[in-house]
């Protein structure tokens, strides 16, 4: 039953279709589909002479070939498919049949949301909604008939252009669309229902105009202006930096409040979680607001990354993923201006927190995998955020010029088709002139490379090596890879000794497993600076001395690599402090001195500042533990060393932060709070609401009263009350929810009931926006310290529903997958919940199931205790659940 498919078992479709004509009767209790395709013999395709179609729950009503009923004995369905035995080499093959939507809580295919019609395709969605040849690389030319009762759906919207409308007598109506690119069926998509529009027309470059189109419900229409300027910006901005314009009359967004995912990029009607349309100033986090930009930018990118050129195959989906990530990152680096770096640090904590620990633990796979039991289960971090380093690489190993010349020579040879990752790298190498068949092997092989460094000093000479040795993540049959490594050198007074571009850095194309290199005419000791900007998804070994890793800290030019130096040193104390036996402290003066030096640096952006000071999260450190394949995770003594940091660096820096908090908080109270133009609220005073809330963070972490006596700090009582006042105060969602956030995370049981009544001051203020209630599941569900029962009191909540995704994340995959301080419990309460949940959702929705299913895949790195307690309960799992998105996760994490 469960079959797994193979990327090198791909074969051509047997048929081609040109042109499909849907028509649908829409009601929620049976909804009939007509589907109208035009079929032909694929001269590419191996000797298969039946036409094989997907479909997947679907009741068959009638079946024609050119017109006439087709005979039962010339066609079979069984489970998931409808095999027409040899059908003539050129047909029309029609076909009627019914769904169910009321019923379909997979949210997969067509379904309901707040009794609207909406659909989700991809990956293979399709199939849940008509018979067809459900793969990416079949395109066809879509023309949709919709029909429905006009007062229940007064919207009807498909791909494409609308090109006619009208009223039946019966209080019906429909809608035809018609899309005049042909695309695959992943990227189909049809709303009907209530919908409010916010709009604008837009002048492409060619000076044609393009009409903007943002639907959402009516209650939240006021909260879409900053996604529909988003989208502005992302057109301008893809014509200006890779002269790619919008090629549609018109690009309609549809805010769904249950969906699966983030967002769809269906052709011209892209379908988007409604958390990543919806925004304002009251009822969003700045956060949030960025989460919407890059969103909007993303899905919009896919229009040719994606939809003009598709994928071939699922095999190779990061090569829209990629490669649209990629875009989406650089969109909004390019909006911060001289803050860039800002986005790509962002970049990289997610990178690390998620994507490499998925690639040292059981379920990792190369960007491109081999092998799959359900597609779903592939849309990784690995496919789309090392899949972004990847085409990253690329952007710096041919630079910003030559680059853009591959992505266009890509996208007009391919265009109109289904590509591969080799047909795109074939076009860097045509654009550049280079030989990227090493390159290629990031295609193919996983895990995080190693590599190491050594350097060596000649006074005599003046002469700098660096020895590099890569390591590849996973034994012997990994060959060596093309890395660039962007690095300088620095004096002692952090000046640049390279000259070889005007940041002081030099590409170094790191291609065999050892490589040396000299720098001549260096005539002081210098500092290595290595993988600045994070040229490449690797882990660097390089025996700093902490004197090195300050300087950089404090002086690189590089302000990636400045950032990262600090990081790198605060994680170097919490592992020794995690090997000693009793730990006093966990940072040392020499670090909290510098500390002290950067939150007083009034120079250094506040924003960036806020980078500088945050120490790595949890997560990270618990990363940066397991890559010693020595160590196994303690939960408790962990979080014990790195709450110890934590304290350490609050305490130390109290007087500092709060001044800090008071100064920024002048600041923010005097910037305009501009209702009126949300991208602009979104930009001015983004940096300085950061730092205010981290200095608010850093004073709730507040000392045991023992040591306040023969302290100058601050008494933790003012302190909450400064937390209150903001609560009370702000003028926007993000200071009053941090302030919240704070209060829940950080204040000690102390301040309990105070915590209490504000979670109950915003419940009662917010409890008619589904998304702001969704913030305040999801900050209780990630509190370190909630207890079970505390969880359960959320399952049970009125509000909570298994039903709607964003619901269920908020509250469940936050607490097992984000909270992992309080989700790992010797008790094993965490996993017993984790079993129920997963048990009871696969009934739901198995795609939100299997990401359900992934929070115990790491078990094999904990200390044996742990590690018990999750494998008893992964094997249970694994005797009783049979929905196929789980299994397969079961079994990877068990193997
Ligand atoms: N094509 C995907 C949406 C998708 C993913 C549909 C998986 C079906 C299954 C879309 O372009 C996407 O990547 N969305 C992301 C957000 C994006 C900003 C990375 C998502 O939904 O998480
Ligand atoms: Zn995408």
């Amino acid at each position: 039953m469960l079959t797994r498919t193979y990327r090198l078992d791909y074969q051509p479709p047997a048929f081609l279709v040109d042109r499909v004509d849907l028509g649908f009767d829409l009601e929620p209790d049976a909804t009939r589909v007509r589907s109208c395709a035009y079929y032909q013999r694929n001269p590419q395709a191996s000797s298969n002479v039946d036409l094989i179609l997907n479909g997947e729950g679907l009741q068959l009503n009638c079946i024609f070939i050119d017109d006439q009923v087709l005979n039962p004995k010339h066609y079979q369905q069984d489970g998931n498919s409808l095999r027409i035995f040899s059908p003539p080499d050129q047909f029309k093959l029609s076909i009627e049949n019914t769904i169910v939507p009321s019923a379909n809580t997979d949210l997969s295919g067509l379904y309901l949301s707040h009794h609207n019609f909406l659909t989700q395709c991809e990956a293979e969605g399709f199939r849940r909604i008509t018979f067809f040849q459900d793969r990416p690389d079949v395109m066809a030319e879509f023309t949709v008939m919709l029909r429905a009762d006009k007062k229940a759906y007064p919207v009807l919207l498909s791909n494409g252009n609308l090109i006619e409308c009208g009223d039946f007598d019966d209080g019906r109506h429909y809608a035809k669309w018609h899309d005049p690119f042909k695309k695959p069926c992943y990227l189909f998509a049809l709303v009907a229902g209530q919908f409010c529009c916010n709009e604008k027309t837009i002048t492409r470059a060619d000076g044609r105009p393009a009409l903007l189109q943002i639907y959402a419900q009516e209650s939240d229409i006021h909260k879409t202006d900053y996604a529909l300027q988003s989208l502005e910006r992302a057109i301008k901005w893809d014509y200006t930096r890779f002269g790619l314009d919008l090629d549609l009359e018109r690009f309609m967004i549809v805010a769904a409040s249950d969906f699966n995912m983030g967002a769809m990029e269906n052709k011209g009607l892209n379908i988007f979680n409604a958390r990543y349309v919806l925004c304002s100033s009251d009822s969003a986090t700045d956060d949030d607001f960025d989460a919407v930009e890059s969103v909007i930018g993303h899905e919009y990118f896919h229009n040719w990354t994606g939809n003009r050129v598709t994928c071939r195959d699922w095999f190779q989906l990061t090569l829209k993923e990629g490669l649209t990530v990629f875009r989406d990152q650089e969109f909004s680096a390019d909006q911060l201006g001289d803050g860039r770096v800002l986005k790509r640090i962002d970049d990289v904590k997610m990178l690390r927190q998620h994507q490499m620990p998925e690639d040292s633990g059981p379920m990792s796979h190369p960007i491109r995998p081999e092998s799959y039991l359900e597609i779903n289960n592939f849309y990784t971090a690995t496919i789309y955020e090392k899949g972004a380093e990847v085409i990253r690489m690329l952007h710096t190993l041919l630079g910003e010029a030559c680059f853009t010349k591959g992505l266009t020579h890509y996208l007009s040879v391919n265009d109109g088709t289904a590509a591969t990752c080799d047909d795109f790298v074939s076009s860097m190498e045509i654009a550049s002139g280079r030989d990227l068949q090493q390159f290629m092997r990031w295609y193919s092989q996983s895990g995080t490379p190693q590599v190491r460094v050594t350097t060596h000093y000649d006074h005599a000479r003046h002469i700098f090596r660096l020895d590099l040795q890569q390591m590849p993540a996973h034994g012997h049959d990994h060959k060596p890879l093309h890395i660039p490594l962007l690095c300088g050198l620095l004096d002692e007074q952090g000046v640049n000794l390279l000259s070889d571009n005007v940041e002081g850095s030099r590409l170094i194309e790191l291609r065999q497993e050892f490589q040396s290199l000299e720098f001549t005419q260096i005539t002081r000791a210098p500092t290595l600076s290595i993988l600045r900007n994070f040229s490449a998804p690797v882990h660097i070994i390089f025996d700093y001395d902490d004197e090195a890793l300050l300087r950089l800290a404090s002086q690189d030019s590089d302000d990636f690599n400045r950032w990262e130096a600090g990081q790198n040193l605060a994680l170097r104390y919490f592992l020794r402090a995690y090997q000693k036996t009793t730990p006093d402290s966990v940072l040392p003066e020499s670090y909290l001195t510098y500390q002290k030096n950067i939150l007083n640096d009034g120079s250094i952006d506040a924003g960036f500042r806020a980078l500088l000071l945050n120490l790595p999260s949890y997560e990270r450190f618990t990363e940066a533990l397991t890559q010693d394949p020595l160590q196994t995770i303690d939960p408790q003594r962990a979080s014990a060393i790195w709450q110890g940091g934590q304290s350490d660096w609050a305490q130390a820096l109290h007087t500092d932060w709060h001044k800090a908090y008071l100064e920024q908080n002048t600041q923010n109270t005097q910037n305009t709070h501009n209702t009126q133009n949300q991208t602009a609220y979104s930009l001015t005073g983004q940096g300085s609401r950061r730092l205010q809330n981290l200095a608010l963070h850093a004073l709730l972490i507040h000392p045991n009263s023992s040591d306040l006596s023969h302290s100058n700090q601050t008494h933790p009582n003012d302190i909450i009350a400064l937390a209150e006042r903001q609560y009370q105060l702000s003028n926007n969602m993000n200071d009053r929810f941090a302030a919240l956030r704070n209060m829940v995370h950080d204040a000690n049981a102390n301040a309990n009931t105070r915590t209490q009544a504000l979670l109950n001051d915003f419940y009662t203020r917010y409890q008619h926006d589904s998304l702001i209630i969704d913030k305040w599941f999801a900050l209780q569900a990630s509190a370190p310290t909630i207890s079970m029962d505390q969880m359960h009191a959320l399952i049970e909540h009125p509000d909570f529903s298994y039903t709607n995704p964003n619901r269920v994340r908020s509250v469940v995959h936050n607490f097992c997958l984000n909270n992992p301080r309080a989700f790992h419990r010797l008790d094993g309460a965490g996993y017993d919940f984790w079993l129920t949940q997963l048990t009871r959702l696969c009934r739901v929705n198995v795609q939100v199931a299997g990401r359900l299913a992934r929070a115990l895949e790491h078990w094999k790195k904990f200390t044996p205790a742990y590690r018990e307690l999750m494998l008893t309960r992964l094997q249970i799992a694994q005797q009783k659940i049979y929905a196929k998105d789980v299994v397969e996760i079961l079994q990877m994490a068990l193997y």
